[in-house]
């Protein structure tokens, strides 16, 4: 007889992020009741059932995947990784009928090759599958089925489900990245930074694709982005409880309806501007499909030339910097404008800067209030702020 997996089972669950992201992590887990647990630069642990699993993947902004930890072991060999990836009752969790992806991190001396440490978790779950049910699921590297992860770590090994399947980041809205887009998960991350909750009008030229206008719109209507995407790992587990979830669902969306969403609650003007009309032509495009279009202003201008309601309000600007995309002379004088710009149009607002060119920022020529660090890929970035005091500073 096979044995379902229990969801009701209470577990270690760990929420992995981009290097930079786990202080937001922590503090969106401890806003969702949890306490969190051991943590570290990527990944942070609460204990937690399926149930829990579900609900991080419905509501985290800056994190990439919720993991459920099935076993953790030492391990010396490749056969012993197999023998004690079999021995569990993957019959009772993954159906012959589905579709399986084995993600590795693999840092030790025992397995020359990492593919081939992957290989043999993977044919442990369908060997044992088959052995019970007669019939193995087919496997791959799509990761929009059942996904089993498992890190290896010297003579240590951590064996877990992926609920989240695909990255939570990849919220499904972009469908026009443009040029240079931020991950959605490091764009709520910087808004998150600035404090902002829709209580007074956030500005942002030099919008791109939108992401930090649409995730800052998600964020004043408190909209959880896991509303936004139809499928994820766990559903692809056979505990997968259907009814639970559209439970879940239904009470996020009653959140955002009594805060935001169409009937209620406008945050503050949210604005988004860019020189490029295909750049706004694609964010337009991107807040549609968040569901956010309605809370945001878009237009093609230079940034200089972008309307700014009355203070006080935040001004946001995530300018190229020279690494990935345009070039550093011209750059110079774009950095010198912003400057500028700051001073004479925004006095009374609090202004930021995202960007991973720590000289170009000096062009900026106006003192910092702080500095937040994140990386940007592999790249280094400081989100800036400064006091665009009106008048004199007392
Ligand atoms: C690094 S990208 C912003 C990416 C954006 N955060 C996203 O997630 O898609 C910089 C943007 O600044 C815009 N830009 C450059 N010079 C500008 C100017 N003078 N006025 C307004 N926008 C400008 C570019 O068109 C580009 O879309």
């Amino acid at each position: 007889m096979t044995v379902q997996m229990d969801p009701r089972q209470k577990g270690t669950v760990l929420i992995t992020c981009s290097a930079g992201l786990v202080d937001y992590v922590r503090r969106e887990v401890e806003d969702l009741g949890y306490q969190a647990g051991d943590y570290h630069k990527t990944g942070i642990e609460i204990q937690g059932d399926q149930y829990d699993a579900m609900r991080l993947n419905l509501h985290l902004r800056t994190a990439y995947n919720v993991l459920y930890l099935l076993r953790q072991f030492e391990c010396y060999s490749p056969d012993e990784l197999y023998r004690n990836v079999k021995d569990l009752p993957w019959e009772g969790i993954i159906s012959p009928a589905e579709y399986l992806s084995v993600v590795g991190r693999i840092n030790t001396g025992h397995v020359k090759n990492s593919m081939f440490a992957n290989l043999k978790v993977k044919d442990a779950i369908v060997d044992r599958i088959a052995e019970f049910k007669g019939a193995r699921p087919d496997s791959g590297k799509d990761k929009d089925k059942a996904v089993v992860q498992f890190y290896w770590k010297d003579n240590f090994c951590r064996l877990y489900l992926n609920t989240s399947g695909q990255k939570l980041s990849d919220r499904g809205y972009r469908k026009m990245p443009y040029k240079a887009p931020l991950r959605e998960s490091l764009a709520a991350a910087i808004i998150m930074a600035t404090g902002y909750d829709g209580g007074v009008p956030l500005v942002c030229p030099m919008c791109g694709s939108g992401t930090l206008a649409i995730e800052a719109a998600l964020i004043a209507s408190r909209r959880a982005p896991g509303l936004l995407r139809s499928n994820y790992g766990f559903m692809h587990f056979k505990y997968f409880d259907e009814q639970k979830w559209r439970q879940m669902r239904s009470e996020a969306l009653k959140i955002s309806k009594a805060r935001g969403g169409k009937a209620g609650f406008k945050p503050a003007g949210i604005i988004a501007t860019d020189i490029d009309a295909g750049a706004v032509e694609a964010a337009r495009k991107n807040a549609m499909n968040a569901g956010v279009s309605h809370l945001i202003d878009f237009d093609v201008y230079d940034f200089a030339e972008t309307a700014i309601p009355p203070e006080p309000g935040i001004i946001i600007m995530n300018p190229e910097y020279g690494l990935r995309l345009g070039e550093i002379e011209k750059l110079i004088d774009t950095y010198k404008r912003i400057g500028d710009f700051f001073k004479q149009k925004c006095a009374g607002y609090t202004g930021y800067i995202f960007t991973g060119n720590p000289a170009l920022s000096k062009k900026v020529g106006l003192r910092t209030s702080r500095r937040n660090e994140f990386y940007n890929g592999n790249i280094e970035c400081r989100l800036l702020k400064y006091e665009l005091y009106a008048g004199k500073k007392k």
